[in-house]
């Protein structure tokens, strides 16, 4: 029998990549999202476009704040719950903590609720690498348990795997957190850096960095991400992991710009700006865990990714007025 999986924010960057595959496996899915004001909600519509009419989807624009709604029109018998809707950026959350606690902690704990409903077994939830926060010992080791957020985003992560944790010792219910190391890729969020740079690079705009360039991010290509979302739908070894699912491998800032640069054949106009709140200096993945039970295998270059990223967007059409 076909399987049944339940994907909140299935209208975003990854949930949308993580949908597809789901569909090309022959998943039943009911995908959830609210089309939240973060970004232009044509650009959500459009990533669902290729997937929402196919016979085994049915969407349903649904808060996950909204429990009412939740209880009349989400339970079924569901095998998995992948939640990956959430109050996503570091920096509007320090404007707005209370949106993100509200979303992404009991939004969390709602989806959680209706885990219990439906006796679903399994749970993964998108958490983030900046539960580190500012954690000196670098690579990021899952076992290294001093968490040191830095951002109201980051604490609304760890309260969402700490709120696993209790479920999944009081339900029969097994919880695995990935923690995403910044994901990039076709249908970026029009948020992140390499998307809004390669943007504003292409229409000779001067990109804002902040601080020298000396920042480093472990990128993980959307394509990886699912890969290791997917395997964690059907992990079954224990009722509770953390696991982060990164790159191992980290780009500073000022090499991003050089690769897009390199990949567009322009060059990038710097508008230098103070390094912003929040924002931490280096993330990198150690992924010796996910590897072993995950056999996660991130495999895309970043310079391939990018050019993946810049092939999609020069796809949707440099006359689109959505981004
Ligand atoms: N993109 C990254 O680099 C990255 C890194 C670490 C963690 N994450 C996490 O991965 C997940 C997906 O990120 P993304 O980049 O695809 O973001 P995204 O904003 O593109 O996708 C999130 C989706 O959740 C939906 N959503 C928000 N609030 C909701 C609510 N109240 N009810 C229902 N749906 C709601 C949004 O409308 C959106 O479509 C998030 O949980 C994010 O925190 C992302």
């Amino acid at each position: 029998m076909a399987k049944r999986a339940l994907i909140t924010g299935g209208a975003g960057f990854i949930g949308s990549h993580l949908s597809e595959r789901l569909i090309s496996e022959g998943y039943h899915l009911t995908i959830i999202d609210n089309f939240d004001p973060y970004y232009d909600r044509l650009i959500k519509e459009r990533n669902l476009s290729g997937f929402i009419n196919h016979p085994n989807v049915k969407f349903v624009e649904c808060d996950i704040r909204d429990w009412d709604k939740m209880e009349a029109e989400l339970i079924a018998p569901y095998d998995v719950i992948v939640h990956i809707a959430a109050k996503a950026g570091v920096r509007p959350s320090i404007k707005a903590p209370r949106a993100y606690q509200e979303v992404n902690v009991n939004g969390t704990q709602n989806m959680m609720e209706l885990a219990k409903i439906c006796k679903t077994k399994q749970f993964v939830f998108a958490s983030s690498s900046s539960v580190y926060g500012v954690n000196p010992n670098m690579p990021w080791n899952e076992e290294d348990h001093v968490l040191r957020p830095i951002s109201p985003y980051a604490s609304s992560k760890i309260s969402g795997e700490l709120l696993g944790h209790v479920y999944s010792k009081l339900n029969d219910m097994r919880f695995i957190a990935l923690r995403f190391f910044t994901v990039y890729g076709p249908r970026q969020r029009p948020d992140l850096a390499i998307h809004k740079f390669i943007k504003k690079i292409s229409n000779n705009e001067p990109i804002p960095v902040y601080g020298d360039g000396s920042t480093e991010r472990d990128y993980t290509f959307v394509k990886d991400i699912v890969n290791g979302v997917r395997a964690a739908m059907d992990y079954d070894k224990s009722m509770f992991e953390v696991i982060n699912l990164g790159n191992h491998q980290t780009v500073s800032l000022s090499g991003m710009i050089e690769t897009i640069e390199d990949v567009l054949g322009k060059k990038a106009i710097i508008d230098r700006q103070p390094e912003q709140p929040g924002d931490v200096r280096k993330t990198y993945a150690d992924i010796t865990k996910a590897r072993t039970l995950l056999n996660y295998q991130p495999q895309t270059k970043f310079v391939d990714g990018i050019r993946a990223f810049v092939k999609w967007k020069e796809s949707i059409g440099e006359e689109s007025t959505i981004n």
